[in-house]
């Protein structure tokens, strides 16, 4: 048995289709992976170097630009013996994804960031690309002239997947906040606020990462997990205490997760979260 969801962040997202297609291309590439090596980091890994690679997406190659016009970007990745790795503020790498992968096997660091940890990409020598779209251009060029931009625009992904012998992995990676401060740093490296991982659960969130920093909500999720038993309730309970908590401006948010029934659950207060996912003998199925 294995299960394995994705998702490609929760906000508005103008287009659905092209949505659609790549949270489908990320389950079936992480989901390939889980049936060939049954790994779930390895698996979400993929997973998430597909959406890092697709220009839809806020994350790798799709970031959005800093207030600078830079691309800082954050990731992380954890599995159930709550082994972790992640980074932050890492530019020109090709997926940040891989680089926490590579961090989460040191046993001295799990959260490298800045010049110092693209530097190490480097001399581990993983790819190193020019993540620039011309789209993202435009659009940081026409938000910088309007005075009161979107204050948010978090199209985090991420992805959480479990294998046959029951252990968890989950990821996620992002661009941040357009117009971000130079040197923000949201909730996606954070373990408990941006990813959460344990024996029973996995969980990737997606949002405004200073809400989702103030209420921990990967890790409230399972708060609620813990005490219900079911992962459908703890999600949309600490979604609801989340958007009743904390201010308006900065609480939109989603969070997919898995447990270790193998049940897929997701939920948001944002207009769009798409996903894709699928467990062992099922079609894939997408919210979109
Ligand atoms: N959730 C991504 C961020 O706020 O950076």
């Amino acid at each position: 048995m294995y299960s394995i969801i994705v998702h490609g962040g929760a906000g508005e997202h103008k287009n659905t289709k092209e949505a659609k297609k790549g949270v489908i291309r990320a389950v079936k590439k992480g989901e390939n992976t889980l049936k060939e090596c049954k790994n779930p980091i390895k698996s979400v890994e993929e997973s998430i170097k597909v959406l890092e690679e697709d220009i839809n997406f806020n994350a790798g190659r799709g970031s959005v630009l800093t207030k600078k016009g830079e691309i800082k970007m954050d990731a992380s990745i954890a599995n159930s013996k709550k082994e972790i790795g992640a980074v932050a503020n890492i530019t020109d790498i090709k997926h940040p994804i891989s680089l926490a992968k590579k961090i989460m096997k040191n046993k001295d660091h799990l959260l490298l960031g800045g010049k110092q940890a693209t530097k190490h990409a480097i001399e581990l020598g993983l790819e190193t690309s020019n993540p620039y779209t011309k789209k993202r251009i435009k659009e940081w060029q026409e938000k910088k002239e309007q005075k009161n931009p979107p204050y948010s625009l978090s199209d985090t992904v991420g992805a959480v997947a479990i294998n046959n012998k029951g252990k968890i992995a989950a990821g996620t990676s992002t661009g941040g906040k357009s117009l971000k401060q130079d040197g923000r740093i949201g909730d996606s490296p954070l373990f408990g606020a941006g990813t959460y991982v344990n024996k029973d659960i996995g969980a990737s969130a997606t949002g405004t990462g200073e809400g989702i920093i103030k209420s921990l909500l990967t890790s409230k999720v399972y708060e609620k997990y813990n005490k219900e038993k079911n992962l459908r309730k703890a999600i949309k309970k600490s979604i609801e205490e989340h958007t009743k908590h904390i201010s308006k401006k900065i609480n939109s948010c989603g969070v997919i997760a898995i447990d270790k029934k193998y049940n897929i659950s997701f939920n948001k207060n944002t207009t769009h979260l798409p996903v894709a996912y699928t467990k062992e003998g099922e079609e894939i199925s997408s919210n979109l």
